[in-house]
């Protein structure tokens, strides 16, 4: 209902699948980065948001998820946030407790999944094995007839990424994503935190419209202005359009993952509607502890 024209969007993929599998370091060959390196102990703990071009040109957004038991709220949400589901599976240890609960929050979210059998470099690696395995939770390859393409993949090496991002790329022009920049930023919460000098830090992933520096913002229970919007690369930027993650400065308390957040126009509403939230929410918890 936004003046403005629609643009085709940036893919919103998220990594998913059993700890070490090989999530970041697909990720990291990805983005010539190294963030598995530096993780503490090689874990995952919280969602990393990036954005990159393909050599073709086109731009994805990837989200990061850690694979850990401790973390299947995490997983849950980030199958919500997203257009497409990368499904790591590590081909010498085969389909594990977090690859089947993946597949259930991808399904359950109706989103379309691309089966990444990962470490293919390894002598002990059985891809044939994940492809029956999979089988048994209906996720069927495209080879066997099913809808779901499997790319043979080492993180490692980086054999067949090319490969993986023309699978995906494909999924998402069938979604046909669009969306309109002119209109007011909204999208969802992928993390938040108190950093120790800069207050409540939030990493929001834009669904639709911009989000500026200088604009009022509702996210969950939480609310302000927005005082500084951090890009992937940790250098402040003006705007932030759509699938484009983005850390924001200036809110009054840290929103809850999965929260979404919007742009509004009265800075008085804005805290009326979040001090309502908050009043409902203590309202819920007390009725909760009284049980
Ligand atoms: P969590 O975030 O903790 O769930 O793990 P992850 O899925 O992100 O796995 P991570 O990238 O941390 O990799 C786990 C281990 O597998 C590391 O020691 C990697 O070096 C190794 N690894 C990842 N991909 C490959 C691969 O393609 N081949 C081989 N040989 N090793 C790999
Ligand atoms: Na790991
Ligand atoms: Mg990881």
């Amino acid at each position: 209902s936004y003046e403005g024209t629609e643009i085709t969007r940036a893919p919103v993929v998220t990594v998913m699948g059993h700890v070490d599998h090989g999530k970041t370091s697909l990720l990291d060959y990805i983005r010539r980065a190294s963030v598995a390196d530096a993780e503490a102990g090689g874990i995952t703990q919280h969602i990393g948001a990036y954005h990159v071009e393909t050599s073709a040109g086109n731009m994805v957004t990837f989200l990061d998820t850690p694979g850990h038991a401790a973390f299947t709220a995490m997983r849950a949400r980030g199958a919500k946030a997203t257009d497409v589901v990368i499904l790591v599976v590590a081909a010498d240890d085969g389909v594990m407790p977090q690859t089947i609960e993946a597949v259930q929050h991808s399904k359950a979210a109706g989103v379309p999944l691309v089966v990444a059998v990962n470490k293919i470099d390894k002598e002990t690696a059985d891809p044939e094995r994940i492809r029956n395995e999979l089988s048994q939770h209906e996720v069927i390859s495209e080879e066997w007839g099913g809808d779901t393409p499997f790319v043979h993949v080492s993180a490692k090496k980086g054999t067949g990424l090319e490969e993986l991002l023309e699978a995906v790329l494909l999924q998402s022009e069938m979604l046909e994503l669009t969306a309109v920049p002119e209109a007011p930023g909204k999208g969802v919460v992928v993390e938040s935190r108190l950093d120790r000098g800069r207050g409540p830090v939030a990493t929001v992933l834009v669904q639709n419209g911009t989000l500026r520096k200088g604009d009022i913002v509702l996210a969950g229970l939480n609310y302000g202005r927005v005082r500084a919007l951090i890009d992937e690369n940790g250098k402040q930027t003006e705007s932030a359009g759509p699938s484009i993650p983005v850390e924001i400065l200036g809110l009054d308390g840290t929103p809850e993952a999965g929260d979404e957040f919007m742009v509004v126009k009265d800075e008085k509403k804005a805290r009326e509607v979040a001090l309502f939230r908050q009043g409902k929410y203590r309202e819920v918890k007390l009725a909760r502890q009284q049980k």
